[in-house]
């Protein structure tokens, strides 16, 4: 149940289109002066380093943020993402040198960041070591409030927020074949409390089609929808492997497909590992 722990993942190609995609949609809510909350429904640990063994083992950052770099970097969205993990590093003692990053922050470290005074982030994370780590990382933080418990079930107890503004953001490991029907079913039930969220659904692509009829799932959900994906991989010689990933977004930025039409072919360009590497953006009916 348990096998996941994203220190062995963290900064792959897929946590950098995901935590571009969260950042820029935390600066779209920012526009208004009210406040919103960000939950997360699967946080993980909240901070990796680049060198601990977890992630030396496969190296897959090597693949991912490590081909990024603010020297060479015009688009605005990676600017500003590359930007605020040199602040982050920096404020948790780590130099960054020649653009390389000794740490990588996790999504709710990234949202923790990006919160205003009134904002608020709600994280959830059950593995037994993982949860400790986040619930150590925030406690200072007035803002945050970790659970270490079952964010598909959790969810629906948080919607709507007092606020009535918020991102979900929902990233299991799919580690199980049934998360793909808890993620429609825990969006479902969030979306029938709370029409108006803004949803992030993190999905893997992978040679099985799980993740596909997860997706027609998600679509009969709104049609204010927009999906992003990028595939930087072929597969391995077994036939399996992550080949890329998405974020579907219901009710997302009105911005976000201009932002994602000008930042998915430059990361493409830095990410691609196959001549075959491709990026997609699909908008649902009511945006198309
Ligand atoms: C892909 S990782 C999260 C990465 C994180 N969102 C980020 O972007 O940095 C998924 C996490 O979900 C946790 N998890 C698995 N099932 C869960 C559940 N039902 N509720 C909450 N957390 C869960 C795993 O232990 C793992 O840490």
């Amino acid at each position: 149940m348990f096998a996941y722990r994203h220190a062995f993942h963290a900064g792959n190609h897929a946590d950098v289109l995901k935590h571009i995609v969260l950042q820029q949609v935390m600066q779209y809510m920012m526009q208004k002066d009210k406040p919103y909350w960000v939950i997360d429904t699967h946080a993980g640990a909240g901070i990796y380093s680049l060198a601990s063994k977890e992630a030396q083992t496969k190296g897959e950052y090597l693949q991912g943020i490590a081909r990024l770099s603010l020297q060479d970097e015009t688009d605005p969205a990676i600017v500003a993402y590359l930007e605020l993990l040199t602040r982050i590093n920096k404020d948790h003692g780590y130099a960054c040198l020649d653009g390389q990053y000794p740490m990588y922050p996790g999504s709710p470290l990234i949202a923790e960041y990006l919160l205003r005074a009134d904002d608020r982030l709600r994280a959830f994370e059950l593995h037994p070591s993982d949860a400790p780590l986040l619930e150590d990382l925030f406690h200072k933080h007035k803002q945050v409030k970790v659970f270490a418990e079952d964010g598909f079930h959790a969810l629906k107890a948080l919607l709507p927020p007092p606020t009535k503004r918020a991102v979900i953001l929902m990233d299991p490991p799919y580690e199980i074949k049934t998360d793909y029907d808890k993620v429609v079913q825990a969006v479902r039930e969030g979306m029938q409390r709370f029409a108006e969220g803004v949803y992030l659904i993190w999905y893997p692509i992978l040679p099985r089609a799980d993740y596909r009829r997860m997706l027609d799932g998600l679509k009969k959900l709104s049609d204010k929808t927009l999906n992003v994906s990028m595939q930087v991989q072929a597969p391995n010689a077994d036939g399996f492997g992550l080949l890329g990933s998405g974020v579907f977004m219901i009710n997302p930025p009105w911005t976000m497909t201009a932002t994602m039409t000008h930042t998915l072919p430059r990361l493409l360009e830095k990410l691609a590992q196959t001549p075959d590497a491709s990026y997609s953006l699909e908008q649902g009916a009511a945006l198309a």
